[in-house]
């Protein structure tokens, strides 16, 4: 009779968890039920009975943390005991200096390699003890523990001692302060001003938990493209309470500065950074800020660039605007992240070259609490781009990444595309700057340069979305971002089956197929959009869907033709030292992999190179076929992914599986837009018959330069 009793209820638990709604709110922490008992009882074993020894902010949300995963694991069925006492619990989160005398010695030294950030996780004598130096080490430990939980690890043989390889771990939200969200494809800001500072909406608790869980330790949360009125005491009291709702999840709030506020605040004559009433106010304000936030983290800047002022408009260098902000924060703690994404269209410098001919010479110029973000690519954020020249180019500036994790130039949210594989390919990628193994992944780890400060961020792609992301599956580039940032070479097939497994299921086939769809999500994106080098060919503005004929418009540097320069002779950005010569900013031996046309890897050649249609490449292909046959590949592979993933129908819930499903519907419609619309426009220059195996295209060209959309999301 009681097995029976617990054969249903197990039925019913699985049929709660594949049959009805899962609007994925609650991303990769569902805590889904076990789907046994024989699963469930041996989990259960730990988690009835567990030890927290203190009483601090952060301990209070471990404590709730294990309800809320109980909750999830067992239904209403089972709720811990919490004690304060070891006594015969499976479970302890203790302090290393909290833990039993005999317990510590049987540890013995391995005890001192646990950082202030890290955590201990190790199965000793029959129990789990979750060790740490901090609060928030305690924190990031015991989301590591419902980690192997929810991934079903066995916890007999646990021992997982942790340390983020970078210091600061920083979401950037381009959000602003009347809730649009630039380049945002996820509904509003999740930052409800007007009702702050008296209400604290559950999002921002489950977005600190959610953070928390994948060890990121800072957000800045307005946009870069910034308003003065942020510095404003009105607001301040505002990101005050945000501040400290995520204090006990060890999340700094960061603010964008706006270069000329003085001037908008206070009617300042001048921003001037080496005017001292300009330097007085600065530090004046900051001083007001940590009135607010005494734990406030520091500026994150854009200046001189698409319009937003900086030093230029004085004569100064960039250096001289972030010393004096540096400055200012200092005796607080702070520091500065001073964008590199500088660049201006009056000059006439190769647009990807302007942000190292600006940066290098000022190396070693900067205080040492300013560390420069600088974008993984030298252009923007695009399908695939070579890394950051700057990177290994500073050995005496802290530099540190910034991605995106929104998809600006990706499709946006209704594309499914991993971008840790993206990310990976830029971190794993060669500086050469110390001889060969001097990845971009340690450059900004420090450990290349020895830099004293290091940090990565990542541009939010959330909004107010039930499913914070748009896409369901967008929500593993906020995850793969957060375990990247924790230690950049992570494994990002681990980082994709450990999400699916949280966020979906445990089922073998589901997480098999889902992450293989995963793993080559970026390479099929960048065949049906931007193929062998082509960059910056989307649309106007919005970047949404095709736009390779984009051209005039008063800045030539946002359009297409200015990239991809496609002529009856042929197609390219000669980067070369006959051309704009952006090569000689890499390290010599990246002038011998990209500097011959016929050598270079294909996925970088227009990038580099101009070169005509006819011309063979190693493939055996002309340039005109290979560009078409991938375009095809391209639509070939978002149809596959389609395939494979209506293939997992009833593996999962049915709401995110549909929602799912639709999106892949109008991926592959987009693609195929991609496809026909580029090849149309490029035939014109190459003059050549689409290439067997490729599809004729479903209008002509007129048609598409003329599609319109309004009220593309995310300006
Ligand atoms: C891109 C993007 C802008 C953004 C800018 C930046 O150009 O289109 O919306 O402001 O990057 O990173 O500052």
């Amino acid at each position: 009779m009681k097995i029976k009793k617990a054969a249903i209820f197990f039925l019913l638990l699985i049929l709660v968890n594949n049959t009805f709604a899962n609007d994925g709110y609650k991303l990769w922490l569902q805590y889904l039920p076990f789907e046994n008992k024989a699963v469930s009882d041996y989990y259960r074993d730990y988690l009835e009975h567990i030890t927290i020894a203190g009483e601090s902010a952060t301990q209070k949300v471990i404590q709730k943390e294990f309800e809320i995963a109980s909750e999830g694991f067992f239904g209403h069925h089972i709720h811990p005991v919490f004690s304060k006492t070891t006594g015969a619990n499976l479970i302890w989160v203790l302090k290393t200096h909290d833990l039993p005398a005999d317990t510590k010695s049987k540890l013995g030294p391995k005890l001192d390699e646990i950082k202030e950030e890290g955590y201990w996780l190790k199965s000793f004598q029959g129990k789990i003890i979750i060790t740490a130096k901090t609060d928030i080490g305690l924190l990031y430990g015991t989301f590591a523990f419902l980690k192997a939980i929810q991934t079903r690890e066995k916890l007999e043989n646990l021992d997982l001692l942790e340390n983020p390889k970078i210091q600061k771990r920083l979401l950037n939200h381009w959000d602003n302060l009347n809730r649009t969200v630039e380049r945002g494809y996820a509904g509003f800001s999740i930052w409800n001003w007007h009702r702050l500072p008296m209400h604290i909406d559950q999002q921002y608790i489950d977005y600190a938990r959610a953070n928390a869980s994948i060890g990121i330790n800072g957000t800045s949360i307005t946009n870069v493209n910034a308003n003065a009125l942020v510095l404003t005491p009105e607001y301040l009291e505002k990101s005050a309470a945000i501040a400290d709702a995520f204090r006990p999840y060890g999340i700094k709030i960061y603010l964008t500065a706006r270069f000329n506020a003085p001037m908008i605040l206070d009617s300042l004559p001048t921003a001037d950074p080496l005017d001292p009433a300009v330097q007085a106010w600065w530090k004046n304000k900051t001083e007001e800020i940590y009135s607010y936030i005494p734990d406030f983290g520091g500026f994150l800047v854009k200046a001189d660039s698409e319009g937003q002022p900086g030093p230029h408009n004085y004569g100064r260098t960039q250096a001289d605007g972030a010393n004096m902000l540096a400055d200012a924060v200092k005796p607080f703690g702070g520091i500065v992240m001073w964008r590199a994404f500088v660049y201006n269209e009056k000059t006439p410098t190769d647009r990807i070259k302007q942000a190292y001919d600006e940066f290098k010479p000022l190396d070693g110029k900067f205080r040492d609490n300013v560390i420069v973000q600088v974008k993984n690519g030298p252009l923007d954020f695009q399908p695939r781009e070579p890394f950051h020249p700057l990177f290994g180019a500073m050995p005496k500036t802290p530099l540190m990444m910034e991605f995106q994790i929104t998809k600006e130039y990706l499709g946006q949210e209704t594309h499914w595309v991993n971008l840790a594989t993206m990310w990976q390919e830029v971190l794993q990628s060669d500086t050469y700057a110390k001889g060969k193994g001097s990845t971009v992944g340690k450059v900004i780890d420090g450990s290349l340069h020895g830099y004293p400060l290091t940090g990565i961020a990542g541009v939010a792609n959330t909004g107010t979305d039930r499913n914070w992301t748009g896409h369901p599956t967008a929500q593993a580039d906020w995850y793969a971002f957060g375990k990247l940032a924790w230690n950049p070479d992570s494994n990002i097939d681990d980082i994709a089956e450990d999400w699916l497994k949280m966020t979906f299921t445990n089922d073998a086939e589901f997480v098999k197929t889902s992450s293989e769809i995963m793993l080559q999500s970026h390479e099929i994106l960048v065949n049906y959009m931007t193929p062998m080098g082509l960059h910056h060919i989307m649309a106007r503005s919005h970047h949404w869907g095709p736009g390779p004929w984009v051209t005039g418009g008063g800045r030539e540097d946002w359009t297409a033709t200015y990239y991809h320069k496609a002529s009856v002779d042929g197609i390219g950005f000669d980067r070369t030292d006959k051309g704009s010569n952006a090569l000689a900013q890499y390290h010599p031996e990246w002038k011998k992999i990209w500097g011959n046309a016929d050598k270079i890897p294909l996925e970088h050649l227009l990038w580099f190179h101009r070169v005509s249609w006819d011309k063979k490449l190693n493939t055996g292909n002309t340039l005109w076929t290979e560009m078409a046959l991938r375009y095809q590949k391209g639509v070939e592979g978002a149809r596959w992914m389609q395939t494979q993933w209506l293939g997992l129908e009833g593996k999962i819930d049915e709401e995110r599986f549909e929602h799912i499903s639709s999106f892949l519907k109008i991926q592959v419609a987009e693609a195929e837009w991609w496809r026909d619309s580029c090849l149309l426009y490029f035939q014109q220059f190459s003059k050549m018959s689409l290439p067997a195996g490729v599809e004729k295209p479903k209008y002509d060209l007129n048609y598409y330069v003329n599609f319109k959309r309004n009220f593309v999301p995310g300006i």
